[in-house]
């Protein structure tokens, strides 16, 4: 990599940042410090661990310098402080956190400046700028569960454009995948997570997989029939209608938008209901070529969070390798809150099948 594209790297740092701090920008430090929901950290949790983050790797792991706060990234260690304990913690906030966040990104560029991130860099870190691409991964995922966190804050007016669109549906309901070999997974070479690698084979047998996300009118037609459980942020209007209450407003329910905040059991129930069944996130994948309407809502999978066949954790095994296990369950796709610069065919989230916080929806799929 040339130092033009080290000038790339800077500059998409702080393309990252700025949409972090336009997030935040409507609100006060009393909101940033608030605890909305035992699942959520405070966003000024958010904020700190995204520039501890970038301090871990950037500056610590690449350049070996020592912390700026002593110890204080332990409270900021995802494993080690479950999301109900972080408004509890000793973390930096208001005016401290502001300028922790900006003394953190002078080093970065000035770490910047000294190290080599050509392809042909020995350490794997810094070969084609890895990490720096992990950084922008990193802090834009955060960005999402911000946002996740800002659904909950009464009268939250964001700066940028937010929310779901219409679904819209071109030609038969469901796309057939003929049975054969799929590749799945990332390819050598360029950024991806740990877990989507590696490449491999795998033969599946013909399915069908609907062309578009499930949209609210069909996931109410789901509740009237059986009695399911309303999506989250979904209130009656005492007239036999629903309201969605997200940021406190009360909207009526758009029949035609995907459905999001259902929890993999919602999503589950809806599928039998409906005569179908989740995809796998392999048919998910060897299909999303053909698929209309992804990008709305992040989408369940029949799949636990399970590691590929020679799989190696890179960088750090807490991003990954700690959460497989049929616990969580497999969402493929992305949402209106996921930054493209997050967006893969390979790419894996993953939560708790009961979990409704996150924007996810609903595609299903039959066998041929
Ligand atoms: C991929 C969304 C499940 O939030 O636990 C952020 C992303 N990992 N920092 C998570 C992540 C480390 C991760 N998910
Ligand atoms: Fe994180």
């Amino acid at each position: 990599m040339t130092s033009a594209s080290k000038a790339a790297i800077a500059e998409s740092l702080s393309e990252a940042r700025e949409r972090t701090l336009e997030l935040v920008e409507p609100l006060d430090d009393e909101q940033r410090n608030r605890v909305y929901s035992p699942i959520l950290s405070p966003l000024a949790w958010d904020l700190g661990h995204i520039a501890n983050f970038e301090e871990l790797w950037l500056v610590r792991t690449i350049a070996d310098r020592e912390p700026m706060h002593g110890d204080l990234g332990r409270f900021y260690d995802a494993i080690e402080n479950p999301r109900k304990t972080r408004g509890e913690l000793p973390i930096l906030r208001d005016a401290e956190l502001r300028s922790y966040m900006a003394d953190v990104r002078e080093r970065t560029l000035e770490v910047l400046d000294s190290v080599d991130v050509s392809s042909d860099a020995e350490d794997p870190l810094l070969r084609d700028g890895f990490v720096y691409e992990m950084l922008l991964a990193h802090e834009y995922q955060h960005n999402e569960t911000m946002l996740q966190l800002l659904q909950m804050v009464d009268g939250y007016q964001p700066l940028l454009p937010i929310g779901t669109r219409a679904v819209v549906g071109t030609g038969p309901e469901m796309v057939a995948v003929p049975a054969g070999s799929y590749e799945i997974g990332a390819p050598e070479g360029g950024f991806a997570y740990d877990n989507e690698r590696r490449r491999h084979p795998v033969e599946l047998a013909g399915f069908e997989i609907d062309r578009t996300a499930v949209t609210n009118s069909s996931y109410l037609e789901f509740m009237e029939q059986t009695g399911a459980e309303p999506p989250m942020y979904w209130e009656r209007d005492g007239q036999g209608g629903w309201l969605s209450t997200a940021r406190g407003a009360r909207a009526p329910i758009a029949p035609d938008h995907p459905v999001v905040h259902v929890s993999w059991n919602q999503a589950d129930a809806f599928a039998r209901w409906a005569g179908k069944r989740l995809p796998s996130e392999q048919e998910w994948e060897a299909a999303q070529a053909q698929l209309d309407s992804v990008g709305q809502v992040w989408e369940w999978t029949s799949s636990d969070f399970l590691p590929y066949p020679g799989f190696e954790a890179f960088p750090y095994s807490e991003y990954s390798e700690v959460f497989f296990g049929s616990e969580h369950q497999v969402l493929r796709g992305s949402s209106w809150a996921t930054h493209p610069r997050v967006v893969r065919p390979s790419f894996r989230n993953w939560d708790l099948a009961e979990r409704s916080q996150i924007f996810a929806g609903i595609r299903c799929a039959r066998d041929a």
